[in-house]
């Protein structure tokens, strides 16, 4: 039976990657789709896909970044759509040149942003549930690739992994805070996924060889994967977990 019949969602980062599996399949499992992302062509291709199959998704331009922005998204899908049940806080960047800034606006502030309001909205109409991605670079530190030159000490991933840490701390207090108001909020932490955002270190096959290896399932992820673990997380079936983040990583933390 389908596990999300009857729900509203809005997904962050829909045009692309995790953010487009997870539109899918939770269409797939019943809801209605806001597809929401700075790209509009990405989430208007991933709203489109939903049609096609005869179910009802609307694709927005949001910046995430944009806190009243992502305030009157979330409060129109109320009016369009008559409720707000999931929110999935999904959109980041990732990438070695983009500096500390524009990654913790992004993928740090744009989660909160979507914590703050979310939360609150749905608190106040009996609640919900919201689903982070944080990573594995939110749970442990991560192992640098063996390339030459030495990346500089300014390279992305330190941004990337206070930002996610960031992420799974929020995730744990959002879930404290509004538990009483019914709204469960987790995150999910994936491995390395075959996503637009890994097809730089998926280019070179020695790089690609050692992010493998670092996997011991022995191989990298796919989104459907990590959309399997959203649209469960969303549903009735974790009806008692909250607050958790979970890996979604072939192993990798396991180590
Ligand atoms: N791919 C991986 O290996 C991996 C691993 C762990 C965590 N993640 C996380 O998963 C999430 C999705 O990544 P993905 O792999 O699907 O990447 P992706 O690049 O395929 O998709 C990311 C989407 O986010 C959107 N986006 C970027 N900045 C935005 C903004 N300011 N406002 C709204 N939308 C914005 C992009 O336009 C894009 O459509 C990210 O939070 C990423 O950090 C990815």
């Amino acid at each position: 039976m389908a596990k999300l019949t009857g729900k509203v969602a809005f997904i962050t980062g829909a045009g692309s990657g995790i953010g487009r599996a997870s539109a899918l399949r939770f269409h797939e499992e019943g809801a209605a789709v806001v597809c929401a992302d700075v790209d509009i062509d990405g989430a208007k291709d991933t709203a489109a896909r939903i049609a096609e199959h005869g179910g009802k998704a609307n694709a927005i331009r949001l910046d995430v970044t944009d806190s009243a922005a992502v305030k009157q998204a979330l409060e129109d899908t109320v009016v369009d759509f008559g409720g707000l049940h999931v929110l999935f806080n999904n959109a980041g960047v990732g990438g070695r040149d983009l500096g500390w800034d524009t990654v913790i606006r992004i993928n740090l502030d744009g989660v909160y942003h979507g914590l703050f309001h979310g939360a609150a909205l749905m608190a106040a109409r009996g609640g919900g549930c919201i689903i982070n991605t944080a990573s594995v670079a939110g749970l442990v530190g991560l192992v640098r690739p063996p390339v030459e030159p030495e990346p500089p000490i300014e390279w992305g991933a330190g941004a990337y992994m206070a930002a996610k840490h960031g992420v799974a701390g929020l995730t744990k207090q959002f879930a404290l805070t509004y538990a009483p108001k019914g709204v469960r909020v987790n995150a999910i932490a994936p491995g390395y996924i075959h996503t637009p955002m890994t097809a730089s270190v998926r280019e070179d096959p020695a790089t690609e060889a050692f992010i493998t290896s670092l996997h011991p399932l022995g191989r990298l992820g796919q989104p459907e994967e990590i959309a399997a673990a959203a649209a469960f997380l969303a549903s009735d079936d974790a009806s008692f977990i909250t607050g958790v983040i979970l890996p979604v990583d072939g192993g990798y933390t396991a180590r």
